[in-house]
């Protein structure tokens, strides 16, 4: 039991984030994805460089859970949303951190631009598209599918990992089989941090084939 009262009405999720004084309750998702999948911090955590990229990083609480767990990230985050204070957001350093207020849709040009091409050593993406109630679960395969292909297709280096929101639906199964094909290991995995009874699930591909 929590012992202050305003901290017990929180859920589990909701109060780690805020003793870890997260910006939203989404980090302790990405703390559980990190904490089951081992090999991804291992490998990002040897002492050089490494780029990251967080698509739908607005707030900004998995730009936070990436700063403290990586010490030697660059960290590039993209969203519809501008992040107006990343100062603000503790553990983000912001001599290694910038974010961009783009659709990832649209984003080509300016990806490029930051000579992100096949030098990425970790993509997160947490997208979700504004839930109506109708649809939500086509809609949030459409981002999942851009983002594996921007992981894949482009930003990808070898042995990099992928990490993204899907809201499980019938083509879950079918991006499976594809990340099976890019990855050394690709796996669905649900963290507690899910509210119960939502549908959103992440993948999670360990070593890019190249
Ligand atoms: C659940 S929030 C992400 C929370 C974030 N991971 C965090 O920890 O603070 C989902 C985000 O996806 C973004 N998003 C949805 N569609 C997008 C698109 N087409 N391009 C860029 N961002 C998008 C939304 O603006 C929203 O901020």
């Amino acid at each position: 039991m929590a012992k202050n009262p305003r901290m017990a009405v929180l859920d589990f999720a909701s109060r780690e984030a805020k003793r870890s004084q997260y910006c939203s309750r989404a980090a302790v998702k990405l703390e559980q994805l990190l904490l089951k999948f081992p090999k991804v911090l291992s490998s990002l955590q040897k002492g050089k460089v490494v780029k990251c990229v967080d698509l739908g990083c607005h707030p900004g609480s998995w730009l936070q859970v990436l700063s403290r767990k990586i010490k030697k990230a660059e960290i590039y985050g993209f969203d519809l949303n501008e992040i107006e204070s990343l100062e603000s957001l503790k553990y983000v350093d912001v001599n290694r951190t910038r974010t961009f207020q783009c659709d990832v849709f649209e984003s080509d040009a300016l990806m490029n631009s930051l000579q992100l091409d096949k030098n990425v050593n970790l993509l997160t993406s947490d997208m979700m598209a504004k839930t109506t109630g109708h649809d939500d679960a086509t809609a949030s395969h459409e981002l999942a599918v851009r983002a594996f292909e921007l992981a894949t297709k482009d930003l990808l280096a070898k042995d990099a990992h992928f990490v993204c929101k899907i809201f499980e639906s019938e083509e879950t199964r079918a991006l499976k089989m594809e990340a099976k094909k890019a990855f050394a290991s690709a796996s669905l995995f649900r963290p507690d941090a899910v509210r119960k009874g939502s549908r959103e699930i992440y993948m999670v591909g360990v070593g890019f084939k190249g």
